[in-house]
């Protein structure tokens, strides 16, 4: 069948793992375009085949879903992030319900899953941005109509939805409390006015590549500039203006990176002001964030996701606990308080240095950690030198579990694991696996990204 083709008056039926939506036209054929909202019955014409469906532009709407909302964003349907910003926040979360009960009910039977745990904040929930800097920003249709105008084309922003190379110039972004905006729009205006070059993606050069803006509960903001050379001058006359103009930045830190690709776990970070990490407060716990660490983003859903994880577990006091994939410890500390000891593994050394630093900080003195690939570690040497445990977290990347890991859990015949995930579909795959021996008996989904298509859940499993 041709491309170019128009499918009058489809309904769109669901969203698809990557926020597009998902039309079915009456002979079965699949369509997937963008910003529909299922409910809205729509003309589509297609502009290119995939395997087992066609990619399509909406060209007509005969009639709006109940479930469409005005997004908020003026960058909605460009910017690659708040892909669902146009669906009410109950039916958002609706479809992250339906997209855990369906993929756990096609594996088990009789499968009770408790209702989503919502977000109380719809914006401003991130504590952690990242924006791009370009030369040659994404042009709106209104910019390129305009055809007297000469466009400065610098800008700092998101990727454009599914685009490497293609940054959108953000003006605003609702995701995390000012001074973010401030800051972002601040540095893009000084950097014009002083001819400070931006960076190029695809012919690598200019000097401002990325901006990295952490923030915590405690209203401690970290900034970190990534240059791609370096021009001391230059880097100095940006991180002044940065230093001197906002007050609130408590962690001022750069980075050059001249590789191919924007990753600086493997680049030195250097402190330019103020501390080298914010702090972070999970009830009576405190963490410290330094750049490179990974660390829940929504912090008051993570608070949430923990309590769930402490009221699954079920602890009096006397269990030795695994705590696999354990970051910066927060889950093992969570927990050390109502367990006998917890053992966590994590491969991120920085991680598991905090991770130690900060058990200290909490004076806390049951935790034990262990650094390395987890399919490595975690074997009959280890169950040897912690002692056979009572019951295993996991909270896997979004890949799952590695095989391995998965056989050695097997072996061990622990009597309870809870699994926590945020990807339904590895979270399926290493439970096919897990049901040899285990039945799923509790369920519960948290939302910790409001406007996208991303879910956390977690499982108890108890032993047959
Ligand atoms: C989803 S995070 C969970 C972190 C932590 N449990 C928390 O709540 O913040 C997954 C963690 O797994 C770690 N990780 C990824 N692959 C790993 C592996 N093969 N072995 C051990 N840890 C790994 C990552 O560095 C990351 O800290």
């Amino acid at each position: 069948m041709p491309k170019n083709i128009v499918f009058e008056s489809v309904k769109i039926y669901d969203i698809g793992s990557k926020g597009q939506s998902i039309a079915k036209s009456n002979d079965g054929i699949v369509l997937m375009v963008k910003n529909g909202v299922p409910g809205d019955v729509v003309d589509i014409k297609t502009y290119r085949k995939k395997k087992n469906y066609y990619l399509g532009n909406i060209i007509k709407y005969h009639s709006y879903s109940k479930h469409r909302v005005e997004p908020l964003c003026e960058h909605f349907g460009l910017c690659g992030g708040c892909k669902l910003q146009n669906i009410s926040y109950d039916y958002q979360t609706k479809l992250k319900e339906d997209k855990i009960k369906h993929s756990l009910n096609n594996l088990f039977e009789n499968v009770i899953i408790d209702p989503i745990i919502k977000c109380k904040k719809k914006f401003e929930y991130r504590n952690k941005l990242e924006f791009s800097f370009t030369q040659n920003k994404w042009l709106t249709s209104r910019e390129i109509d305009d055809k007297n105008k000469i466009i400065d084309r610098r800008g700092v922003g998101f990727h454009k939805s599914g685009m490497w190379d293609k940054i959108i110039d953000i003006k605003k972004c609702h995701l995390q409390g000012e001074p973010s905006n401030k800051i972002r729009n601040g540095i893009k205006d000084f950097a014009k006015k002083n001819n400070i070059s931006f960076y190029n993606n695809r012919t690598k050069n200019g000097l401002l590549r990325s901006l990295m803006i952490r923030s915590s509960s405690q209203n401690q903001f970290m900034v970190l500039i990534q240059f791609f050379e370096n021009n001391k001058d230059e880097i100095k006359l940006v991180m002044n203006y940065l230093k001197n103009s906002f007050k609130e930045i408590s962690s001022l830190l750069y980075v050059i990176n001249d590789k191919d690709n924007d990753s600086i776990y493997d680049r030195e970070t250097v402190l330019y002001d103020g501390k080298s990490y914010i702090e972070e407060k999970i009830n009576d716990l405190v963490f410290k964030i330094y750049p490179k660490s990974f660390f829940q983003t929504n912090i008051d859903q993570t608070i949430k996701l923990y309590q769930t994880i402490l009221d699954f577990s079920d602890l009096s006091g006397n269990e030795i606990v695994y705590d696999l994939y354990s970051g910066l410890g927060t889950i093992t500390q969570f927990i050390a308080k109502s367990s006998k000891k917890v053992i966590g593994i994590e491969s991120v050394e920085e991680a598991v240095t905090s991770a130690k630093k900060s058990a200290v900080d909490n004076n806390i003195n049951n935790v034990f950690f262990e650094t390395g690939d987890m399919k490595n570690i975690f074997s009959s040497n280890f169950v040897s030198k912690h002692g056979i445990c009572d019951l295993i977290i996991t909270d896997p990347p979004r890949d799952g579990m590695h095989k391995d890991v998965i056989r050695e859990i097997l072996k061990l015949n622990t009597p309870k694991i809870v699994y926590v995930s945020c990807n339904p579909s590895t979270q399926c795959r290493d439970l096919e696996l897990l049901k040899e021996k285990y039945v799923i008996t509790k369920v519960q989904p948290v939302d910790m990204f409001p406007h996208t298509d991303h879910v956390e859940n977690i499982v108890l499993l108890e032993s047959k």
